[in-house]
């Protein structure tokens, strides 16, 4: 077993494993797997201590969750096991009451959901993505009454503004209802956006966040670089998966590459590979509770699984950091400006106390 803590998200009871299986990929012919091997993939995460599987009602166009399903009865551990899954996306294409945030898409997707994983019960229900329009009140609301109902006993939000977390969280608080313990987003060392506000918002609201596509959809690993292009193999070479708009290579800029290169600098000084020492840089960072690792073959999970077993030097760390920094953005560069000329030294930083803050509260200044 490699993986033997469990972490808290947020200020819920709910414990689980630092490392997450993702299984978007499970039961895709185009860029993921069939069930065989899709069950060799949770049998090496759930041999190496994993707890907590993280799905949606769309993937795979359910086959993910049945899936899953299957294989936690089969293997009679649905008392050991968290399943994370969510709603929000169009389960038939083209009819919008299939989709969205409200009330009568949620309940007909998470009916959907018990349904294919063959239980009565959601651990973690997320909303899956903010669809701009429906008010923050209904969904909250009914997160709540899922919960009264013991159809789910936690809820989180996925691909949100933190504007819309933070009032969610505080009307859920202020009403008594069931509040948000955990933020889906997408969060790597080429993706670092949400450091401008989600961490901050986290420690002050007591969530958690729970980052996905860690390796950028395997750029991390070393596996493509700009003379290869997407290579013949892999996702990135799948157009199924590539026709997403925001993929390649629009965000495969000469800051991705520069980053790949530390990363396999590092990765060389330490003996790991570069998946590992990128999933290791990611669980350090602040807010960070679990990782939703994601894999179509065998093996992949099985080596991520040991990527928390080793810690990179203050030197390796300020590295990655640097090559990786997102640019200054106002207003969040303004503030430990006015705090510096003002010499408030002894300000608290919302960032989480220890060696994950820096002197000046900066986003610039903060490495693990
Ligand atoms: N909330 C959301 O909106 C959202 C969005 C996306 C994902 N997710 C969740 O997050 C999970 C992970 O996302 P992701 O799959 O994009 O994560 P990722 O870590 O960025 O990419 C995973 C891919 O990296 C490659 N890979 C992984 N380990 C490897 C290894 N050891 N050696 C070589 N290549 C390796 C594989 O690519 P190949 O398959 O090409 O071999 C694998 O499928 C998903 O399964 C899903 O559960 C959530």
């Amino acid at each position: 077993m490699t993986v033997t803590t469990r972490n808290p998200l947020g200020r819920s009871g709910l414990l689980v494993a630092p490392l997450t299986l993702g299984t978007m990929t499970f039961g895709r012919s185009d860029f993921g797997c069939d069930e065989p091997t899709a069950y060799r993939i949770i049998d090496e995460y759930v041999e190496a201590g994993g707890n907590l599987f993280d799905t949606a009602d769309t993937y795979g166009g359910g086959a993910s969750e049945q899936i899953i399903g299957g294989y936690v009865a089969s293997r009679r551990i649905r008392d050991s096991v968290v399943f994370t899954t969510k709603f929000t996306m169009d389960s038939a294409p083209r009819e919008p009451l299939s989709g969205g945030n409200g009330r009568r898409s949620m309940l007909r997707a998470l009916e959907g959901s018990l349904r294919r994983l063959q239980t009565d019960y959601v651990d973690l229900y997320l909303l899956h993505s903010w669809d701009g329009a429906t008010a923050i009140e209904e969904v909250i609301r009914s997160f709540d009454d899922a919960v009264t109902a013991g159809k789910v006993r936690y809820v989180g939000l996925s691909n949100v503004p933190a504007w819309y977390a933070a009032r969610a969280y505080t009307l859920a608080e202020w009403r008594g209802y069931e509040r948000p313990c955990v933020l889906q987003l997408e969060y790597s060392l080429v993706e670092r956006g949400l450091e401008y506000e989600f961490p901050s918002m986290c420690s002050e609201l007591s969530m958690s966040l729970m980052p996905w596509s860690p390796l950028a959809n395997g750029v991390l690993t070393g596996r493509y670089s700009p003379e290869r292009g997407p290579g013949e193999s892999g996702r990135l070479a799948n157009e199924a998966f590539t026709n997403h708009p925001e993929k390649w290579p629009e965000k495969r800029t000469p800051r991705t590459w520069e980053i790949v290169a530390e990363l396999s600098s590092v990765a060389s000084e330490v003996g790991r590979s570069m998946a590992q020492v990128a999933i290791n840089w990611l669980a350090g960072r602040p807010g960070v509770s679990t990782i939703v690792l994601g894999a179509s073959k065998p093996g992949q999970i099985e080596s991520l699984m040991t990527a928390l077993d080793f810690q990179l030097s203050a030197d390796q760390l300020r590295r990655l950091d640097e090559v990786s920094r997102p640019a200054t953005a106002e207003p969040y560069d303004y503030w430990p400006r006015i705090r510096k000329r003002m010499k408030m030294n002894d300000w608290q930083s919302p960032v989480p106390a220890g060696e994950n803050s820096s002197a000046d509260g900066s986003l610039e200044g903060r490495q693990q």
